[in-house]
């Protein structure tokens, strides 16, 4: 990693996987392995799991994430999760537009939106995910994809909060659960890409000062070499951040 530019984030997202009680063994096991970590440590976990795993976090360096939000505070929306009961839980951090809710509930642009502002209005911190799928990237419309889903995900959302409160995942959809990774010079690419496209909006300074990390099949490996990029600034980890050693060793390239 390179600290100097930014301090790096490491998030999992455990999707769903992991009961309550799994979720202590696993975080119990993953806390003394990072509690030097010179990165941010996050693990994202299903709302069933988030009071436990807030418990369990307790005096240690490990923030907790649920993996998705409704945008209104109360109401008539059978199955759903809102800011105020995140808060009330001790969650920080929310993954919003993760493409799983993208493909498999119709997640659009729109409703991810508004479940960043809503996030974001009610003190939560946002890991926003943006990535485009096989066929664009194959089609040449990458940078198109992720610039829309930007300028959409980002509407009116302040200059402040993108720089302080959002941090963005660039997961090309292809290489989640794949094996597949991007390359290190592909998600260099799209993530200097998206920087660009966050200064265009926010001005430089807010898009030198964000967040913006890689995500899809990163794991003990590869991750020195994603890392090493200069706008590569952490990993969004699925399948290996349920392995206390993986997720610990990614902490530990990010902490270099
Ligand atoms: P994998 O690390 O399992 O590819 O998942 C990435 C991801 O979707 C993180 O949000």
């Amino acid at each position: 990693m390179k600290k100097n530019v930014r301090k790096a984030v490491i998030a999992g997202n455990w999707k769903m996987n992991k009961t309550p009680a799994e979720a202590i063994e696993l975080i119990d096991a993953i806390k003394p392995l990072v509690k030097d970590a010179d990165c941010d440590v996050v693990v994202g976990v299903p709302y069933v799991c988030i009071p436990a795993a807030v418990e369990a976090v307790k005096g240690s360096n490990i923030k907790v994430s649920a993996e998705n939000v409704h945008w209104a505070e109360s109401g008539a929306f059978t199955g759903e999760i809102s800011v105020p009961m995140l808060k009330a839980v001790g969650a920080e951090y929310v993954i919003i537009g993760h493409s799983e809710r993208r493909q498999y509930f119709g997640e659009t642009d729109e409703t991810v939106n508004l479940r960043t502002k809503a996030a974001l209005a009610g003190g939560l911190k946002v890991i926003l995910c943006v990535g485009e799928l096989l066929a664009e990237r194959e089609q040449g419309i990458t940078f198109e994809t992720v610039s829309k889903q930007i300028k959409i995900d980002l509407a009116g959302v302040s200059a402040e909060d993108v720089k302080n409160n959002v941090i963005v995942a660039y997961e090309p959809v292809w290489a989640i659960g794949t094996g597949k990774t991007a390359t290190s010079d592909q998600a260099e690419e799209v993530n200097a890409y998206i920087r660009t496209v966050i200064a265009g909006l926010y001005g430089e300074e807010v898009a030198e000062g964000t967040t913006i990390q890689y995500g899809g099949s990163m794991n003990a490996a590869n991750a020195d070499e994603l890392l090493s990029k200069v706008n590569v600034d952490g990993g969004l980890i699925g399948g290996a951040s349920l392995k206390a050693n993986d997720f610990a060793a990614i902490v530990a390239a990010a902490s270099k």
